[in-house]
């Protein structure tokens, strides 16, 4: 990646991904400033967190695909410095997250509410949590709660659960008053999750290759013999009965990422235990209802505030290394949250505009 001096008044200093190579072909440039639509808001950007899709959007690998050149990132949190003529309800000089779509690794960024959502945050929410709050916490809590109808005391199996989902999602799950048993690879990251409140850890590289029911007599074990409640399934692969077999009588199968690889399942394997598979689609569906993800942030906020949930931030970059920071998630060696930080003399150049 290249780096050039502090940016003019009237430019933004942004990573841009100029072909769908991968990490190697970013650069870190400084673009002119974007026009305000009048339902847009600027956000000088003070973090940025890295999710699993920013790593398939530059390699042109993610559904929504976005032709070079372009900004990545998907969230931001930062500082409203402008507000479009009809924007209501945002002002400037509000602290805010925001799910931005692309172009969030840069040092400011233009939302449009309400197909990007802009949430204000607490007080005392620091802006690097803040950049790493509303697709894992948002994901976890509409996909357990929402879809998946969690309620206290029932058991939830979490994969993939180091990583920004996973963590959120044993802190959400734990926080809802569910028992939590974790999956994750190696001791480092299972000792992460257990800090994190998993009642149970599973390190996958420890199962026995050869059992292929290894995972789920585990589970059973560890919930006297019924199995889960609740999956909520980040990885994925082929074959995913193993996670279907921890499932209790009436158990909910979440399919939230497919890391591993996209599984194709027999659907008599749902009337075995009467079964449901479910999908969950977070940005999709905060789409559709904004007021039911409204709803969940709040939720979420008032959690942070009781300190039932906060962000793992297990790795920090500066924006000029914003490749590494994706290289991170890319080679499967995230604990927690990703996040890069904005340079603090560029960092809201627009302020008290
Ligand atoms: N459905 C939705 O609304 C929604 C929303 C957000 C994200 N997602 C999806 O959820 C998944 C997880 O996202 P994330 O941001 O939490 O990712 P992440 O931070 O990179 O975590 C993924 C975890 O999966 C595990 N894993 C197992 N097999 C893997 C493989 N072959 N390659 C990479 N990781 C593997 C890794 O843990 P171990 O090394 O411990 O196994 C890793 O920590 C992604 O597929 C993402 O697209 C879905």
């Amino acid at each position: 990646m290249t780096s050039t001096a502090t940016p003019a008044e009237d430019t933004v200093r942004a990573v841009v991904c100029t072909e769908l190579t991968g990490e190697d072909a970013l650069e870190v440039r400084d673009r002119p400033r974007a026009p305000l639509g009048p339902r847009a808001v600027r956000i000088a950007v003070r973090a940025a967190s890295v999710n699993y899709p920013d790593v398939l959007m530059i390699r042109g690998q993610y559904q929504a695909r976005t032709e070079p050149p372009f900004v990545p990132g998907t969230e931001a949190a930062g500082d409203i410095v402008e507000v479009g003529a009809e924007v209501t309800g945002l002002a400037v000089g509000d602290r805010v997250l925001s799910v931005v779509g692309v172009g969030a690794f840069a040092t400011e960024a233009v939302v449009t509410p309400p197909w990007q959502q802009v949430h204000r945050i607490p007080d005392a929410m620091p802006y690097d949590e803040a950049a790493a709050f509303d697709i894992t916490y948002g994901t976890a809590y509409h996909g357990l709660i929402g879809r998946g109808g969690l309620v206290a005391g029932e058991s939830v199996l979490v994969t993939g659960a180091s990583g920004g989902c996973g963590s959120a999602a044993v802190q959400v799950a734990k926080a809802a008053g569910a028992r939590v048993l974790a999956v994750a690879g190696g001791a480092e990251k299972t000792a992460l999750v257990r800090e994190l409140g998993a009642d149970a850890a599973f390190d996958h590289r420890e199962l026995d290759p050869a059992d292929p029911k290894a995972l789920s007599a585990l589970v059973r074990q560890h919930t006297g013999g019924q199995g889960v409640d609740v999956v909520f399934d980040t990885v994925g692969g082929a074959d995913i009965r193993e996670p279907l077999r921890a499932l209790a009588w009436n158990g909910r199968y979440l399919a939230i990422g497919f890391a591993g690889g996209i599984p194709t399942v027999s659907v008599n394997q749902t009337i075995l235990k009467c079964i449901s598979i479910i999908g969950v689609a977070y940005g999709m569906s905060a789409l559709h209802d904004p007021a039911a993800n409204a709803r969940d942030m709040k939720a979420l906020f008032d959690w942070y505030r009781e300190g039932k949930v906060r962000p793992s931030i297990g790795h920090r970059y500066p924006l000029a290394e914003a490749a590494e920071a994706l290289r991170v998630v890319r080679q499967r060696r995230v604990l927690g949250k990703v996040v890069i930080e904005m340079p603090s003399d560029v960092s809201s150049p627009a302020a008290g505009r």
